[in-house]
């Protein structure tokens, strides 16, 4: 099937590492043009090199700290001076640090938690909604997670999640008479099949975040008994951007993690 995605001006946040990785990647074997914004610029040239080898038209890294005041206008204004627009924005950028509730306590912690997961968000949103309106055209997805319907040690990271799938709610049906679509992905446990650079949450190695006895259980108690790979996120990415096969889709939410959640 044709995605109508070959030569699409595509903008992922956080592509750098593991699942943004994937979701470049997905977007490069369709002939896209990927902009590859992160704050890790080094990781990001490699995954840059890695999308023109499978098949992107173009890859560009944009490499800044997308917390920062004004900066994702700039990402977007990047992606419409060197390509004339953007036709996709990947809300992937995130950070989490698993804790049982009533233990993390600290405000900076909250707040970062905040920061990286639904500011950048809002700011990539803003910025990108401006271009594409402009072009009458566009598809918008979030990157959430099984946490956002509740989960165990994962209090404010989850909350931040399902902050997610109200603003792509609202996106989609502020914003469909535009012609711009907005969806979310919910991944389960995802872990890196490839090198993350520092800034990834599974820099201090997969073992730290996720022990053996926790993936076991996230196994056991999700109906496909099988992990999720980052490829697996991509192909609905991919397929939920994609201006032909997915043209009637707005405001879902697709959990992509083998029935690990069911929303
Ligand atoms: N891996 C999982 O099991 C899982 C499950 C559900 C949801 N998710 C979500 O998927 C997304 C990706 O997860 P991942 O496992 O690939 O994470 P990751 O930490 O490996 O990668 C995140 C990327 O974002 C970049 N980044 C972080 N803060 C940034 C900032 N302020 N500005 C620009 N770039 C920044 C990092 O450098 C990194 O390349 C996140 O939103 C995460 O919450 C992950």
């Amino acid at each position: 099937m044709d995605l109508g995605l070959s030569g699409a001006r595509v903008i992922v946040t956080g592509a750098a590492a593991n699942i943004g990785r994937g979701i470049a990647l997905g977007f490069a074997r369709e002939g896209a043009r990927v902009l590859l914004a992160d704050i890790d610029g080094e990781q990001a040239q490699a995954v840059a090199a890695e999308a023109l080898a499978v098949g992107a038209a173009a890859a560009e890294v944009f490499e800044a700290d997308l917390t920062g005041e004004g900066v994702a206008s700039t990402m977007a204004d990047r992606a419409a001076a060197v390509w004339g627009g953007v036709d996709v924005l990947v809300n992937n950028a995130g950070w989490s640090k698993p804790g049982f509730f009533a233990e993390q306590t600290d405000r900076a912690l909250w707040q970062h938690t905040i920061e990286v997961n639904l500011y950048t968000a809002y700011a990539s949103t803003q910025a990108a909604l401006a271009v594409m309106r402009e072009a009458g055209a566009g598809a918008i997805v979030f990157i959430s997670s099984d946490s956002a319907f509740g989960a165990i040690r994962q209090g404010i990271y989850g909350s931040t999640k399902a902050g997610l799938i109200s603003l792509a709610r609202t996106v989609a049906r502020e914003h469909g008479r535009h012609g711009i679509r907005s969806n979310v992905i919910a991944p389960g446990l995802v872990i890196p099949d490839a090198p993350v650079g520092p800034h990834s949450v599974w820099a201090a190695g997969t073992e730290a975040i996720f022990s053996p006895e926790q993936t076991d259980y996230v196994l056991r108690t999700q109906a496909l008994r099988r992990l999720t790979t980052p490829g697996d996120i991509a192909s609905a990415v991919v397929w939920v951007s994609s201006p032909t096969a997915a043209r009637q889709v707005t405001g879902q939410v697709i959990a992509v993690g083998g029935g690990s959640s069911m929303p």
